[in-house]
């Protein structure tokens, strides 16, 4: 991890679960399991996540014309390619201390439309707004950013401020209502109720990027997965599976070890330098965005995300995962997990996931998390390059071990899973994000305090030496 991060480091669990009356040893498997959704006393006593799912950390700012709003808003995530959608999920229900009703700020989202979703390199001036953050109550969002005392300016596409030291600033507006590419409505709303949480869907208008990272001379280092050390660590031979059944229909390659801009990430392609920022405006019609060249269709700048490994049944004793980046946490309570699975059409890399139709028919999926493995990014790559339809033995050619969970396949060699059934499906566009309401989740008994996953939420940025030319380094798959 680079040292810049360590201050910023996420370890869970902070105390054994084998201690709490809510976890139980699920014999005869080597995970402990609690059934979701948690009683109200419980919640209100400690309401943090019951288990961990590696979130980004981003920062949010608003204005309702005259003032401002600014939030720290865990798991924002890109949703939707055509259009360009970011899902930005706030608590609109009093659930504990530490989960309490954003009402103020989202008045101002709502009133104006109008958030830029920013990122601070770790140091003096993201601690300081994390600081306000924390000690400035939502009632009072309006004098957060005065309070931060740092140098802002006005977005270029609508009024939220901008800090003047973020390297990265997507600008975005409250998604209208519009048509997909099957003529069927998305965005009837902007936003939907998900349980505690108000899931606000951001159409990402302008993207800024420090001009010495869009050069090349600075990069950004984000490790998309947690680190972890299994107490059995994933058998040799599983590699080697990995390797053996790679056919030529393997495409791209992934590491979680991602760093932007570098040989194998798309360019950045700026229209202008203001402010110091490279700036790339998005055309204001999905149809207008539409690159039906697969390499062009992909992301065009870093936006921090990490991996569900989405798991259903395709048929009895025939089990299926799809790695889902955009999977975001959407509501604590209860808890929603929710994949968004590419329905559209477009071209081999937006296409109908074979997961699709397995999670509309069964109403559930399950939700596992990978961890920072050599054989688990190997797995990673072998089951997000090959559907369910052309490899029914998907999961073991990916040298994945599998505990048939009646409700959907558990991944035995990853540390967290979480079992959810289907509350609700909304179309985006290109990708149907999936309400998957928690109701069980099962962790591994080698996950401890002693053997923590370790998670950043935040990136790093280091500058490139002139000798020293970017590091080849593959990019962590889009959606
Ligand atoms: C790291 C990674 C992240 C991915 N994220 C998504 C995603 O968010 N949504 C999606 O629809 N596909 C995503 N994919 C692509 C699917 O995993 C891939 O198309 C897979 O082969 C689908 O399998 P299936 O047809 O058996 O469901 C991702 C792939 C990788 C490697």
């Amino acid at each position: 991890m680079d040292e810049s991060l360590r201050p910023y480091r996420y370890r869970w669990p902070r105390d054994w679960l084998r201690r709490s009356p809510h976890w139980r040893p699920l014999r005869p498997t080597r995970f402990l399991a609690r059934s979701m959704p948690e009683p109200a006393d419980e919640l209100a006593g400690d309401s943090r996540w019951p288990a961990f799912f590696p979130s980004p950390i981003s920062l949010v700012t608003t204005t309702d014309g005259s003032r401002t709003g600014l939030e720290k808003v865990v798991a924002a995530t890109v949703v939707n390619r055509f259009p360009y959608v970011l899902a930005v999920s706030l608590c609109r229900q009093p659930l504990s201390q530490r989960h309490h009703v954003r009402r103020e700020f989202m008045n101002m989202l709502e009133r104006s439309g109008s958030a830029a979703v920013q990122f601070l390199p770790p140091g003096a001036d993201l601690d300081r707004v994390i600081d306000v953050i924390q000690s400035v109550p939502d009632e009072r969002t309006d004098q957060r950013v005065a309070h931060c005392g740092l140098q802002v300016r006005d977005a270029l596409t609508g009024g939220a401020p901008v800090f003047e030291s973020a390297y990265m600033v997507y600008e975005a507006r409250l998604a209208e209502p519009g048509r997909d590419f099957q003529g069927d409505p998305i965005y009837s709303t902007p936003w939907i109720d998900a349980g505690s949480h108000r899931v606000y869907f951001l159409e990402i208008k302008a993207i800024q990027l420090r001009e010495d990272i869009a050069r090349g001379r600075s990069q950004i280092h984000w490790r998309a997965l947690p680190a972890w050390a299994p107490r059995l660590a994933p058998q040799p031979s599983l590699a080697a599976e990995v390797d053996r059944v790679r056919t030529d229909r393997y495409q791209k390659g992934y590491t979680p070890h991602y760093v932007f801009p570098s040989a194998g990430t798309a360019a950045f392609e700026a229209d202008a330098i203001e402010n110091g920022m490279a700036v790339k405006h998005l055309p204001p019609l999905p149809q207008d965005q539409v690159e039906v060249d697969n390499d062009r269709a992909r992301w065009p700048c870093f936006f921090p995300s990490s991996a569900g490994m989405i798991t259903t049944w395709a048929a009895p004793h025939v089990p299926n995962v799809m790695p889902c980046g955009s999977t975001m946490v959407v509501s604590r309570h209860p808890l929603i997990v929710a994949p968004c699975i590419s329905y559209a059409a477009i071209n081999e890399r937006y296409a109908p996931r074979g997961t699709l139709d397995l999670v509309r028919r069964a109403g559930r999926f399950g939700c596992s998390v990978p961890f920072a493995h050599d054989c688990v990014v190997n797995a990673i790559t072998y089951t997000g390059n090959i559907s369910i339809r052309d490899d029914r033995d998907k999961i073991a050619h990916a040298g994945l071990g599998v505990y048939p969970a009646d409700r959907a396949p558990v991944l035995s060699d990853l540390p967290v899973h979480f079992d959810c059934e289907v509350a609700r499906e909304v179309r985006l566009g290109t990708h149907a994000m999936f309400l998957g309401q928690v109701r069980r989740i099962l962790v591994r008994d080698d996950v401890s305090p002693q053997n923590p996953l370790d998670w950043c939420p935040w990136a790093a940025i280091r500058s490139v030496k002139p000798a020293e030319d970017p590091a080849p380094v593959t990019p962590a798959a889009a959606v």
